[in-house]
């Protein structure tokens, strides 16, 4: 099973879930130019409708953001855009003296069957911390609390453990055991 994904953390997080459920993940290096959508699940079904035009195949995806309640579940959908641009630091900005720090990761995982797109969905509660901590992981794990420690503060296994992407994976590995 091919995971297409140019960000080599998620699939080193993805490789490691799949190894438990018996399934090997092949990657997928390759970067492709997302479409624009409200919601991650229609951009993950865009995109892999659109990647299914070049790759002959089952393959699956992933999608993901993060959501912050005070802000209206900014920057959701914009995540990988808004991380290029203000970054981790940008965020704790809009937050700073904000009181709510509720915020969430969702991730949307798009498995092409070869004909159709399938979709699974995994969501982490956690919360924006007031200043980022810890070196491990990627991305906004930094800034993301969870319990008393950041997810840059954790070992890849603990982060796995309750991960967004652990439990949209999780679905979809569970699923296609089932199917076979
Ligand atoms: P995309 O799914 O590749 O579009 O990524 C969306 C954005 O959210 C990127 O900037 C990622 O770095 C970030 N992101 C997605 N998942 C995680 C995570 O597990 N930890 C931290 N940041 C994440």
């Amino acid at each position: 099973m091919y995971f297409i994904t140019s960000n080599e953390g998620k699939f080193r997080e993805v490789e490691r879930i799949a190894e438990m459920y018996g399934i090997q993940v092949k990657w997928m290096k390759m970067k492709y130019v997302e479409p624009q959508g409200n919601s991650l699940e229609e951009i993950a079904k865009l995109s892999a409708r659109m990647l299914a035009e070049k790759i002959e195949g089952e393959f699956v995806i992933e999608d993901s953001g993060l959501f912050v309640e005070a802000l209206k579940g900014f920057p959701g959908p914009y995540s990988s855009y808004v991380f290029k641009t203000i970054g981790n630091e940008g965020i704790l900005k809009l937050m700073d003296g904000v009181k709510d720090r509720k915020a969430y990761f969702m991730a949307v995982v798009a498995y092409w069957d070869g004909e159709k797109a399938h979709v699974f969905t995994g969501k982490v509660d956690g919360e924006i911390a007031d200043s980022a901590r810890g070196t491990k992981g990627f991305g906004y794990d930094p800034i993301f609390l969870y319990g008393d420690k950041t997810f840059a503060e954790m070992e890849t296994g603990e982060k796995n453990k309750v991960s967004h992407r652990r439990r949209a994976f999780e679905e979809f590995f569970k699923w296609l055991k089932e199917k076979s």
